[in-house]
């Protein structure tokens, strides 16, 4: 390892994915030789105190008070972005231009015009450009993955994926970030349904078209803040309005003729992490979980007459992908393994001048599928998805 290059990372924000990519960054090398050595050379902030402990904690070199000056540092090449959505366009547009390779957290964007406006520079820059959706990391959806292009559950007639959680469901959680357009872009839609999306993309293909319906339960929440992971504090008790998405849901048909029946919702009591798919093909069924991410439950219409079932793969052997870089098999991993594998082949692009997938282009087609959603939801009719 010691002779690999180095490549250091200017992460933006500190908090939740702060603490989720910073990890990453750490356990990258333990697990994965990418050609390259990830090198947290600094994080972000507005707040100095704060940043600084976060620096500490982490394990940065350095800390900046504002995220130009990651931009301008010579010895940075890779713009991480774990801000809120308001302000990643801004942040990736300047690191491309300046040459640096791009780490973005999901919803790539605000709206399809700044996507757009991401997608193009990305392509002009030619450097890595990596959106984090990083389910798709978990071996259990990659070896889904493989199950369908071998053909081994034939054509793909259904999907139907939810995301659920409930961490906002009392009405006295304040108005976060995440529930102000302006900052967030949308609600449920584009903070956990952006994330179904883009597994059913990776999995079945295309949304051609779709018709949706979104709504708004709890309209007033006192003022507050997001303080790490999903936890928020308030402000004193002043009010304001909520104007996104508490849940939505839509049906979708997709370009290979597959239909999709899909949920996100922080309404739904007792589903803490409830990211969860069932796909049925031609020839058999697969099934996962988030909340028990290594299984795959499959079931197989060749299987004998009288043993037919769904029956559990643990994901952890050698054949399934990423699994043997981690433990033996029955070595479970967990959901920070997620984002190692993203990263893993992030820095393997970096190594090789290749390109990560998902990238820009992706983040722009989740977006458009996100827009549709919006425009059917508002004009109560099905709708295209634009196809970028
Ligand atoms: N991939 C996933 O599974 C996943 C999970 C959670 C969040 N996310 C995404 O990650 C991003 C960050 O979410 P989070 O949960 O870490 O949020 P958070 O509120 O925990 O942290 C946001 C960070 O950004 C900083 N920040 C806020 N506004 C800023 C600004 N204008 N300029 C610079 N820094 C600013 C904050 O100080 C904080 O450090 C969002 O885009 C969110 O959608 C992705």
């Amino acid at each position: 390892m010691g002779n690999e290059r180095k490549i250091r990372v200017g992460m933006v924000g500190y908090q939740f994915m702060g603490k989720a990519h910073s990890h990453a960054y750490r356990d990258l090398p333990f697990f994965f030789d990418t050609g390259v050595v990830p090198v947290m050379a600094a994080v972000s902030g507005r707040n100095e105190k704060a940043v600084q402990a976060a620096a500490n904690q982490y394990g940065f070199e350095s800390y900046e008070t504002d995220w130009r000056r990651l931009i301008e540092r010579d010895d940075i090449d890779v713009i991480d972005i774990v801000t809120p959505n308001n302000v990643h366009a801004e942040i990736a547009l300047a690191a491309m231009e300046a040459g640096k390779h791009v780490i973005c957290e999901k919803p790539l964007a605000l709206t399809m015009d700044q996507a757009r406006e991401m997608k193009a520079a990305a392509d002009k820059a030619g450097v890595v450009n990596a959106v984090c959706h990083n389910y798709r990391f978990a071996p259990a959806v990659q070896y889904a993955k493989q199950l369908i292009e071998s053909g081994r559950l034939g054509r793909i007639y259904h999907i139907r994926a939810q995301y659920l959680q409930d961490w906002i469901m009392d009405p006295s959680f304040p108005l976060v970030w995440r529930l102000r357009k302006e900052v967030t872009g949308s609600g449920a839609l584009g903070d956990i349904g952006a994330h179904i999306i883009d597994l059913a993309r990776f999995l079945v293909g295309e949304i051609d078209e779709l018709v949706s319906e979104m709504t708004t339960f709890i309209k007033e929440r006192p003022l507050g803040e997001m303080s790490g992971g999903l936890n928020a504090s308030t402000e004193g008790g002043k009010m304001g309005e909520v104007d996104v998405d508490d849940a939505v849901s839509f049906l979708a048909r997709f370009q290979n003729g597959a239909m999709g029946v899909f949920e996100a919702s922080r309404f739904a009591a007792g589903n803490r992490n409830g990211n969860r798919f069932e796909i049925n093909g031609e020839h058999g069924s697969i099934r996962w979980d988030l909340e028990n991410m290594n299984n795959l439950h499959v079931y197989f219409t060749d299987d004998k007459a009288g043993q037919q079932g769904f029956r559990t793969i643990n994901c952890t052997e050698a054949e399934h992908p990423y699994a043997a870089a981690y433990w033996p098999a029955g070595h479970i991993i967990g959901y920070e393994h997620t984002f190692i594998g993203l990263f893993a082949e992030t820095f393997r692009a970096i190594a090789n001048g290749t390109q990560v997938k998902p990238d820009f282009e992706d983040g722009l087609r989740d977006q458009a599928v996100l827009a549709a959603i919006e425009a059917s939801s508002e004009a109560g009719r099905w709708v295209k998805v634009e196809q970028a």
